[in-house]
């Protein structure tokens, strides 16, 4: 088959590989019918996960059919229309139990990382792929979804969901400050209406961002250039600050920017991945009664979101600014590698 193969930091190349085949009884393998490129393939390349090996197939999104399930998979079978999770859960360990997959002890990978594809196993950017514990790593794709929807529920939607909107402990009437308008951003303010955000800011540095993310459902945007920016935030709050403020890009500029805008009693919900250590004001923030938190998205909230997305709740379209086909692979990488100019959000490649 044909894959996007990492060679090592800038390196990579769609090229013949070996099919995958079944190595468990708990395994399923998937033709790979739509796939598409995170931020962290972008990190990945940069040589930022020296965890994953030059050989690995990159790719941790996609939706498939299953051409063949291992003798204990109960609850899918040939023939069926699934999302590839990000995460692998075995369903069994301690974590799992408490639906905290992105820890799940299952041997596949590593014990305690729930993110395997594409990072410590092979992933999604094939035409097949060995999905590891396939009766908790799938989820069927409902009637009448298409599959570039479907696939926003193997990372980005969950992300922004779980570790920006749940972990930030959105309420009613609150407050949103989302800084980082990139899909993960986007995917924060497309779902914190769902606990009733009263107001979105969206701050970005790019101004094609933040009047993309108005049409996600932000309420207000702000420029990270304006050297008034945070005064403009304050202005939108009753003068004390947001209630939640997300990090969604990973540097430590901005999880500070965070830590600057929440009010007493407020939340900052980091998201964004960090390679440096980060600043944490602690003298000031002591007394603020401020939570922190951060995270690996679980993904234990994908079966709500489909019900959203299949009810046509969710409306998520507008997250695919481009398409390919699948041997196109390496045009849509350079798309992706350049959003600032092409505009690029989320690339659809279907075989
Ligand atoms: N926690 C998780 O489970 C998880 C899962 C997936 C991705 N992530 C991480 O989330 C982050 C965002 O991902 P993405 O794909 O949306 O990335 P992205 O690079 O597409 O978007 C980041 C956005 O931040 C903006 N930005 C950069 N510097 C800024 C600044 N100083 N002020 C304001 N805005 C600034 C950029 O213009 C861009 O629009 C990344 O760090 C990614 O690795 C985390
Ligand atoms: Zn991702
Ligand atoms: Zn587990």
């Amino acid at each position: 088959m044909k894959a996007l193969v990492y060679h090592g930091p800038g390196k990579k190349a769609w090229e013949d590989v070996p099919d995958p085949r079944s190595e468990q009884p708990t395994d399923a393998i998937v033709r790979i019918d739509t796939t598409t490129i995170c931020g962290t393939d972008l990190h990945i390349l940069k040589g930022d996960v020296p965890a994953v090996q030059p050989g690995r197939i990159l790719g941790h999104e996609g939706v498939g059919t299953i051409v063949e399930v291992g003798s204990a998979v109960t609850t899918l079978a040939k023939g069926d229309r699934v999302i590839v999770s990000c995460i692998k859960s075995c369903g069994r360990c301690a974590f799992c139990k408490q639906a905290m997959y992105a820890h799940c002890l299952g041997d596949e990978g590593a014990p305690g990382v729930g993110w395997v594809l594409g990072h410590l196993i092979d992933g999604t950017q094939a035409e097949y792929v060995r999905v590891p514990y396939a009766d908790n790593s799938l989820y069927r794709v409902p009637e009448g979804v298409p599959d570039e929807h479907a696939v926003l529920l193997s990372d980005i939607l969950p992300t922004g969901f779980e570790i920006g909107v749940q972990y930030g402990a959105t309420k009613p009437g609150d407050v949103v400050a989302v800084i980082g308008a990139g899909p993960i951003g986007l995917a924060v303010i497309a779902t914190a209406g769902l606990y009733g955000a009263a107001r979105i800011i969206a701050i970005d540095l790019d101004e094609k961002r933040i009047e993309q993310a108005k049409k996600f459902g932000a309420s207000d945007g702000i420029s990270s250039r304006d050297p008034n920016w945070r005064d403009k935030v304050m202005a939108m709050t009753d003068g004390f600050g947001v209630d939640v403020a997300v990090e969604a890009v990973g540097v430590p500029e901005t999880f500070d920017m965070a830590t600057e805008i929440v009010r007493p009693g407020g939340h900052v919900a980091n998201v964004g991945v960090h390679g440096k250590p980060v600043l944490l004001r602690l003298q000031d923030l002591w007394i603020q009664n401020v939570t922190i938190t951060t995270g690996l998205v679980n993904t234990n909230t994908t079966p709500m979101l489909r019900k959203l997305i299949a009810e046509g709740r969710l409306e998520v379209g507008k997250f695919i600014t481009h398409r390919f086909a699948l041997d196109d692979m390496l045009a849509s990488y350079d798309t992706f590698s350049r959003a600032a100019e092409t505009g690029a959000l989320k690339v659809v490649i279907a075989r």
